[in-house]
């Protein structure tokens, strides 16, 4: 496919739903077989998310109607517009407004996408880096600024982050560890301390802490915690968060229910909040205006855990993203991607 030209057919990979069950594989598609939307672009590099891995594999209801393409976020360049704030060449991003899951998303060579879901690379981020960020920085950063407006401060004390060798979980330390906070990073596979270190964690804990037997309240060590788990990850965070810490549930990981008690929250005033990366437009411009500034982690760090695949090799991906065997940040990226 010649850069900038529209193609006649594209490949991707659509889910259908096959007597009950998803099957998502590789097909040849026509530009106008795809959702409606006034921009077309030619995808450089999607997101391989936990969510997207869910949804390919039919592990959970994600995508609402089919047959879809799957994939919430999306790096790319105009090819058509005819909307007057895109131009051909503009490098874009799309991420959210159910992309993915009720209008076709990034795991296809070409995307066409409504403009009022669509924004232009964001300024202080070349569009690999931005794919590079995407929704987990995104996530990390919602997670950071409400944490900063209930009173989180550089002197605090250490902000927990579990799931640590994921891609919400990597980010999160090096988003932090540029904003200056202290980071204790928790992780099933102690092997990736020096990589987690390397990131910006000041501490790494071994998750297997949650085997030790269980106290109504644990010694208070958190002033902050990003949850990427779940389940007994989070009931144990609970238990070991100081006086007025707050908690953002972030993930599932690990499981979709915990246990818990009162004690937590009107012994230490602990509170917890959810994050969903589909915010409104207001909050996505100055989140990704300061992730291309001054919460911009250090690219060079995160670059040695950053995979690129083709789009025939996201199935075997997704099965072994949910079975925890990867680590780091994943993009299917397409032919002709700078790098
Ligand atoms: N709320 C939102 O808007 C939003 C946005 C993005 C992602 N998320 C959610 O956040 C979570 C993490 O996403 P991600 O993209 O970072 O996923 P990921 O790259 O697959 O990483 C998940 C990490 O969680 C840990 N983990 C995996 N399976 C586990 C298990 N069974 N028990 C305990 N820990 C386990 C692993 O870390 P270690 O090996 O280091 O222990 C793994 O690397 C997912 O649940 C995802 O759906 C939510």
């Amino acid at each position: 496919m010649s850069t900038l030209a529209r193609p006649e057919s594209l490949e991707a990979l659509r889910s259908r739903l096959i007597d009950g069950r998803v099957q998502s594989t590789l097909e040849r598609l026509s530009p106008d077989e795809l959702s409606p939307g006034e921009v077309l672009v030619r995808t450089l590099h999607a997101g391989v998310n936990y969510k997207d891995c869910l949804a390919i594999l039919g592990k959970a209801k994600i995508i609402t109607d089919f047959p879809r393409i799957a994939g919430i976020e999306a790096v790319g360049q105009v090819i058509e517009s005819s909307h007057p704030d895109f131009r051909p060449g503009d490098p874009v991003l799309v991420h959210g407004h159910e992309t993915g899951i009720r209008l076709d998303g990034g795991f296809a060579e070409v995307l066409r996408v409504p403009a009022a879901h669509l924004q232009q690379v964001p300024a202080g981020l070349t569009p690999l880096e931005c794919a590079i960020l995407g929704v987990p920085a995104f996530t990390a950063a919602m997670a950071l600024e409400r944490f900063e407006e209930l009173g989180l401060a550089r002197d605090s004390g250490p902000v927990a982050v579990s799931g640590a060798g994921g891609a919400v979980g990597m980010m999160t330390i090096a988003i932090l560890a540029r904003a200056g906070y202290e980071v204790a990073a928790i992780t099933r596979n102690l092997d990736r301390a020096p990589v987690l270190q390397a990131l910006g964690a000041t501490e790494v804990i071994d998750a297997a802490v949650l085997n030790a037997p269980q106290r109504p309240l644990e010694k208070p060590r958190f002033a902050a915690a990003v949850d990427n788990v779940g389940g007994a990850m989070l009931s144990w965070l609970m238990r070991s968060m100081k006086d007025s810490a707050a908690i953002a549930v972030i993930g599932n990981a690990g499981g979709n229910t915990f246990e818990g008690s009162g004690l937590p929250f009107f012994m230490r005033r602990l509170q917890m909040f959810g994050v969903i990366a589909n915010a409104p437009w207001p909050q996505r411009r100055r989140l990704w205006q300061r992730l291309g500034s001054d919460w911009k982690p250090d690219m060079a760090r995160l670059l040695p855990h950053v995979h690129h695949i083709p789009l025939n090799q996201l199935m075997a991906q997704a099965e072994r993203q949910l079975q925890g065997g990867t680590s780091g940040r994943t993009l299917v990226t397409f032919a002709g991607a700078p790098a």
